[in-house]
């Protein structure tokens, strides 16, 4: 079984191919961040005209890749929400209208599924039951992953997602927009310790997360510097940046250990944009370990958005069945828990 799988739920245009024997045959993403860099986020409506620029070409140099023709696929699989109306609304009708033309299903996919399910693209992939610890621009989530389609949402953001953090504190050290992998670059070269930011959230039992209070310290800090004889130097950037980074990963380590406690789990795995930070990979590998427990992530290129998950997710719920059988489905706001279970999970 082959399903076609497409991304265009927020600012990046993804396609993939994915065989469920062979694995993933070509997959490819276009990125509009340079178009929205100069407005310091995602603008909407550019958002939505450039997925239509870019959609049906990026299908036909997928399909080329993958050496294929309509014909030989069985699902077009597309990004049903949450995301930005205008932008999901692009992807689902265009998997509509070529699932409709081609005589084949069209699948509607949750985005965060699609997330959770991206590291079975790896080997080894995970085996089910896991924890996800889900880190992107838009949410902060620990979910317990029964099997395929039966997640229970562990813990959730009260405020700002971990991306979000990411990129307000490289925005306050002048890095442009999107800046968490720009901030993660310039902690490489910060020293440790001279900052005593706080650790959200970890000294409170639960799950959740919340970031506001660590984002106010950082501007403090900054602002104390700015007024001070030397200014904000290049040296000061770069301690902030690395306090910050660790106080995000040890927030993030913390919490998902705990996850894995609570749901009784011994695999954890990583999804989303953050998962890229390889101060967190890393400190994820040591705490994972020194308790016997597994992690797992994609590679750097599919914690992002793509549409090589999309694919993967729309195989899993074309197998179940989950059709949307010519209704273009786009959904803004869409909870992960609502998702119909799938046979046998
Ligand atoms: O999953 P994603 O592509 O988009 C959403 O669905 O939100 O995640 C994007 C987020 C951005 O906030 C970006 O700054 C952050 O992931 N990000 C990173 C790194 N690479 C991307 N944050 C920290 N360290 C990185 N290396
Ligand atoms: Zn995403």
């Amino acid at each position: 079984m082959r399903v076609l799988g497409i991304e265009s739920s927020c600012d990046e245009t993804g396609v993939a191919v994915y065989d469920a024997a062979q694995g993933l045959l070509a997959h490819r993403v276009y990125s509009q961040v340079e178009l929205h860099a100069r407005y310091g986020g995602v603008v909407p409506e550019l958002a939505s005209r450039d997925h239509v620029r870019k959609l049906l070409p990026l299908i036909q140099a997928t399909l080329d890749e993958a050496g294929l023709i309509p014909a030989d696929l069985d699902g077009v699989a597309y990004t049903a929400g949450p995301g930005l109306i205008g932008a999901l609304l692009v992807g689902a009708t265009v998997a509509e209208g070529l699932a409709f033309g081609w005589g084949i299903p069209a699948i509607p996919v949750h985005h965060l599924e699609a997330h959770l399910l991206a590291t079975l693209l790896e080997d080894p992939a995970p085996e089910f039951p896991f924890v996800a610890l889900l880190v992107s621009g838009g949410h902060t989530m620990l979910i317990d992953v029964a099997a395929p389609g039966a997640y229970t949402v562990l813990g959730n953001t009260l405020d700002d997602a971990a991306g979000e953090a990411f990129d307000k504190t490289a925005k306050l050290l002048g890095l442009p927009y999107p800046g968490g992998a720009a901030l993660a670059e310039l902690a490489t070269r910060g020293r440790a310790g001279r900052f005593d930011f706080p650790r959200p959230m970890l000294k409170k039992p639960g799950l959740d997360f919340s970031f506001s209070g660590l984002k106010t310290a950082v501007m403090m800090a900054v602002r104390e510097l700015e007024a001070g004889d030397t200014g904000l130097t290049e040296s000061d950037r770069a301690d902030i940046a690395k306090d910050f980074e660790q106080a995000v990963v040890e927030t993030l380590v913390k919490k998902s250990l705990r996850a894995l406690d609570a749901a009784g789990r011994e695999r954890l795995i990583v999804a989303g944009g953050v998962g890229a930070n390889r101060s967190l990979r890393a400190e994820l590998q040591l705490a994972t370990a020194a308790r016997g427990a597994q992690v797992f992530y994609p590679r750097f290129e599919l914690c992002t958005d793509n549409g090589a998950m999309v694919a993967v997710a729309g195989l899993h719920r074309l197998q179940a069945g989950h059709v949307s059988g010519g209704q273009v489905q786009a959904t803004p706001r869409w909870e992960l828990a609502s998702l119909p279970a799938m046979a046998g999970g």
